[in-house]
């Protein structure tokens, strides 16, 4: 958890405004850990949480965020956002980004994450028009 929590702190401080973060992984790999870090590398003050149940929020930091949690939508044909490009000022990070595709295409980066066992977590993070690829694998220090 304090690893997941800490490799979005990194992040946090690399990620550039326009930058879409697509978050792949079941419920329970951490995907919202790891926003909570990237919410504390920008000075988000008052607490990234989980936007499930209205989707969206924004927080101010030293770049906003732009967090959108699209899990409610599972089983809608097909989904208007209302919205034509990524956030220019902010980061955009999308929990179940595959159920709006549209949000899913702006990904800059893109992370999957899975569990491996109760605390370990595998995380492979994609990044560019090349795919560079990088895997993490996140297990308690002692
Ligand atoms: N290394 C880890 N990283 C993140 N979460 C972990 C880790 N190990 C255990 N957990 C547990 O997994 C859950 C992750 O929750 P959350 O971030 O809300 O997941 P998601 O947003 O993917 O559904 C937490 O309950 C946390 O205690
Ligand atoms: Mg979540």
């Amino acid at each position: 958890m304090e690893e997941t929590r800490e490799l979005g702190r990194r992040l946090g401080e690399v990620v550039e405004a326009g930058d879409v973060i697509a978050l792949e992984g079941d419920l329970g790999t951490g995907k919202t850990e790891l926003v909570k870090g990237i919410g504390e590398a920008l000075g988000v003050l008052d607490g990234v949480h989980s936007p499930t149940f209205v989707l969206h929020h924004r927080y101010q930091g030293r770049l906003p965020i732009e967090h959108y949690d699209l899990y409610r939508l599972e089983g809608m044909a097909w989904v208007d956002t209302g919205l034509d490009e990524p956030a220019p000022d902010a980061v955009t990070v999308i929990e179940w980004p595959d159920r709006a595709g549209v949000l899913a295409d702006w990904a800059t980066i893109r992370i999957r994450m899975r569990s491996r066992g109760v605390s370990r977590r595998r995380l492979t993070l994609e990044r560019g028009p090349d795919r560079v690829r990088m895997v993490f694998e996140l297990a308690p220090r002692d």
